[in-house]
């Protein structure tokens, strides 16, 4: 079950004005076409790893649990502080945790999604009892701030959640779980959304590149739309319920428009879906975590309550995970 989420912003705030300040584009175009009229970034004293410490503190603090409690650290993040050790490990050292292990998933905007689906299975197999399962982004480290398609869209942060076996036979029991995960992949379209360098990786002169983010958008829309409502269907489907068992949305974050297409699919209305991303923008893998955690703490998502959440990111990777709190 998921006792408990946390999340982390960083403490520079950019707005669209700001943007607007050195780009040419505008709040009104940046508010119309996605929803997001801020975002955080990463200063200094921030990185991938010090924030995902800091949303796990959160996310164990509201199970009321401690670093002993944690077996198991899986980060979803595109945006590693280092090529190894992973962030997830760091993360283990940090909150002082000297056993179990831990690794980061890449899974671009659907990583938090893959990453509480490998803990599920994990946990069910018997593998671990309490995972910290987080998503964490410095997105700004990779973005192009000479792109006005892309680099109004995305955000800084990280969010996570404590993941704790069931009491009983490990299955989701009265107290809550993990109904399902569903993940699926397309390498054949990896092209409309990508990064084009990585640690290692020169260019033509020999120099560094270490990657900057390049979408096509509107290809990118069409199949999150497409991808994301096959997605809600196969979650339903599996677990023989309706659209009208599910309680709450809690989608990526990607664009409000995309948000509000999943939940007229499935007639929700607004204020049952979790919405932080005119706050937030776009933090990839760390938008669920961050949105849940924000719903968790504020009342509004409670015990009982039938959760789905749902992303799609650069791969294409997408998912979906229906979750009984
Ligand atoms: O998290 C991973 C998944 N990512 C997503 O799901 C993102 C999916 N894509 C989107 O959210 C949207 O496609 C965008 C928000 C990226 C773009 O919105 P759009 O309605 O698809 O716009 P567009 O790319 O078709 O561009 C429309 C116009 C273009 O101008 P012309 O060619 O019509 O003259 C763009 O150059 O808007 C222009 N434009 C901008 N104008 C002002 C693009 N970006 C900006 C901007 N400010 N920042």
């Amino acid at each position: 079950m998921i006792a408990g989420a946390g999340g982390y912003l960083p403490g520079r705030l950019v707005t669209n004005a700001d943007l607007a300040a050195t780009l040419d584009t505008s709040d009104a175009w940046i508010r119309e076409r996605t929803g997001i009229r801020q975002r955080y970034r990463v200063g200094p004293e921030d990185t991938t790893t010090s924030m995902a410490v800091a949303a796990s503190w959160r996310a164990l603090a509201m199970a009321g649990a401690t670093p002993a409690d944690v077996d198991l650290i899986i980060v979803g993040t595109s945006t590693p502080d280092q090529a190894f050790p992973s962030v997830a490990v760091r993360v283990q050292g940090l909150l002082g945790i000297e056993s179990g292990f831990g690794f980061d998933v890449g899974a671009a905007c659907a990583g938090f999604v893959y990453a509480l689906s490998l803990a599920d299975e994990l946990i069910r197999a018997g593998r671990a009892r309490g995972a910290l399962v987080i998503g964490s982004e410095s997105f700004s480290r990779i973005i192009d701030y000479t792109d006005r398609g892309t680099c109004v869209l995305f955000g800084d942060g990280a969010g996570a959640v404590f993941l704790k076996a069931a009491e009983g036979d490990g299955g989701p029991a009265d107290e809550g779980g993990i109904l399902s995960t569903h993940l699926h992949a397309q390498g054949s379209l990896g092209d409309i959304l990508f990064v084009d360098g990585a640690v290692g990786v020169l260019d033509s002169a020999g120099s560094p590149l270490p990657g900057k983010l390049r979408m096509n958008g509107r290809e990118v829309f069409r199949h999150a739309v497409q991808r994301l409502s096959e997605s809600v269907d196969e979650a339903l489907a599996a677990n023989a319920l309706s659209r009208a068992d599910v309680d709450w949305l809690v989608p990526h974050q990607a664009n409000i428009r995309i948000i509000d297409a999943m939940g007229r699919k499935l007639g929700l209305p607004p204020e049952r879906v979790v919405i932080t991303v005119d706050r937030h923008a776009n933090t990839s893998a760390a938008s669920i975590p961050l949105a849940l955690a924000e719903a968790m703490e504020d009342g509004r998502i409670g015990r009982g309550h039938l959760v789905l959440m749902e992303a799609l990111g650069g791969g294409l990777v997408w998912g979906s995970a229906l979750v009984r709190m």
